[in-house]
């Protein structure tokens, strides 16, 4: 009998998310698919439910930024389905101004420099750390998801070379955290013959990428 494999997402219930969930469970895993926005998480139960009704679907409202959350989570995960055979930390957010363009750095409010990082870098730190012994049984991957603006820092140069950013530098400065990170923790886990990776994905219409005629002209 073939085995069945369980994954994990983080920021399930978002754009890029929901793609990964109903991918997964399209090829036959189960899911724990967390997010902590409600609505979200419980539209995207019901579309696996209503395509995939044999994936084993379990959901948790939880906040990856906080410890307690994902030590709770990482605790209920192992009661219902003991190891897990991919973690997907693809949670993030990204603030942009009110018209939807780059916030310029040196306008970044203190506090949500702070919140940006503890979002996308510290939550990704939490994930690895609390799900590992649900892992390493079975030689579990762990995919983060970082960005193209990661690599490239964001704004707008005169050179051109990326003359639309969307993103601001404390979104990029937070995922080129989340690729040096992996890098560290690929290194150490090569041990366990746990795969670490990073993904940077360029841009994504829909959920925080809502980008204007320009750049979606620009992009082709
Ligand atoms: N859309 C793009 O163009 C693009 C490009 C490169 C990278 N990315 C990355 O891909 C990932 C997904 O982006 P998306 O476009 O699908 O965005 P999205 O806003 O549609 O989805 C993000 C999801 O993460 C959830 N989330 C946010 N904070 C959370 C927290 N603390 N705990 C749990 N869940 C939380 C949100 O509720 C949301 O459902 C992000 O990490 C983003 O940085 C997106």
């Amino acid at each position: 009998m073939r085995e069945v494999l369980t994954a994990v997402v983080t920021g399930a219930g978002g754009t890029i998310g929901t793609c990964i969930s109903m991918r997964l469970a399209s090829i036959g895993y189960n899911l724990v698919i967390i997010d902590n926005h409600k609505s979200n998480l419980a539209t995207l139960q019901s579309k696996i439910h209503s395509q995939h009704p044999e994936t084993h679907v379990l959901a948790l409202e939880a906040s990856v930024s906080s410890s307690r959350e994902v030590i709770n989570a990482a605790q209920i995960v192992q009661d219902k389905f003991r190891d897990i055979d991919i973690l997907i930390n693809n949670a993030g957010i990204s603030p942009k101004l009110t018209d939807g363009k780059r916030i310029p750095t040196l306008d970044i409010d203190d506090q949500e420099w702070d919140f940006v990082m503890k979002t996308n870098l510290k939550s990704i730190f939490l994930m690895c750390k609390y799900f590992f012994s649900a892992l390493k049984p079975k030689k579990g991957k762990i995919i983060n998801i970082a960005s193209m603006m990661g690599v490239t820092g964001s704004g707008v140069d005169a050179h051109q070379i990326f003359p639309y950013s969307v993103s601001a530098a404390h979104y990029s400065a937070s995922k080129a955290g989340v690729i040096n990170f992996t890098k560290s923790l690929a290194r150490e886990l090569s041990e366990f013959e746990i795969p670490v990776y990073a993904i940077a994905p360029g841009a994504v219409s829909g959920g925080m990428g809502k980008f204007d005629d320009g750049f979606i002209k620009y992009l082709k």
